[in-house]
């Protein structure tokens, strides 16, 4: 799979894609990502890429052309579904991680400034996201936050696929975890974890997960459908 990125600071992308199995993924060529500056398609000789809004209003944004000129460019190597990551899109999430990761070439606008002039958007963006509720100061973060969730779902990319099975795969987060030392002065490890009851084990884990979910994230729980062992799990906890 190929990510193409354009934003002014390449370095903060390129950076971050050189540290672990991020790394380790575009040694194996099981990933490519390419950097695109805007600036280097700025028809300005000073390389300006940023203007004043009409109307008025607070900041700067980016100018239409020097970003439409690299998106062609960027569409001259590739067929690329382009993304403009920015805080009015529509919410990321597990879901769109695992939709997007069946395109074989996905490109990222990340935005600086106030905002980006709208004509962009309505020349080349296929989809607008956003990461969150809040406000960052561009959509590099935001960009490598979509690339790493998108990665993590491919064959080969992490030594051991189980590991898929994490928070939110199953609509449920992830139950606690121990390792060594068993007994420690912080604390020990749930009997239950050593008995060697696989049966058991799974039953713990499972309630574990449901007793964090219905804690930190009760919104998950009311839209996902229980089997009857997790209701029963549930109702477990409500007792006690
Ligand atoms: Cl994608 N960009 C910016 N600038 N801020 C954000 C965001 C993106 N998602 C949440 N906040």
């Amino acid at each position: 799979m190929k990510f193409n990125v354009v934003t002014i600071f390449p370095e903060i992308i390129r950076d971050y894609m050189n540290h672990g199995l991020i790394s380790k993924a575009q040694k194996n060529k099981l990933l490519e990502i390419s950097l695109y500056n805007p600036r280097d398609f700025s028809e300005d000789k000073h390389g300006r890429i940023d203007d004043k809004p009409f109307g008025g209003g607070s900041g700067m944004l980016f100018k239409a052309e020097p970003i439409i000129h690299t998106i062609n460019k960027v569409k001259e190597i590739n067929d690329t579904h382009v993304i403009f990551v920015a805080p009015h899109g529509k919410i990321f999430d597990q879901n769109k991680a695992e939709e997007l990761k069946n395109k074989e070439n996905l490109t990222f606008i990340c935005g600086r400034y106030e905002g980006i002039d709208k004509r962009i958007e309505e020349e080349c963006v296929d989809e607008v996201i956003s990461i969150g509720d809040y406000v960052l100061n561009g959509g590099e973060l935001a960009a490598l936050v979509i690339i790493e969730a998108i990665s993590r779902q491919h064959e080969g990319f992490i030594g051991n696929q189980d590991s898929l099975r994490d928070s939110f795969s199953e609509g449920l987060l992830e139950h606690p975890q121990y390792t060594r030392p068993e007994k420690s002065v912080f604390g020990d490890v749930p009997d239950i974890l050593t008995s060697g009851n696989h049966k058991d084990i799974n039953r713990w884990k499972l309630k574990e997960s449901i007793r964090i979910t219905l804690k930190n994230r009760p919104d998950l729980l009311e839209s996902k459908d229980l089997t009857e062992l997790e209701r029963e799990l549930f109702n477990e906890i409500n007792d006690e």
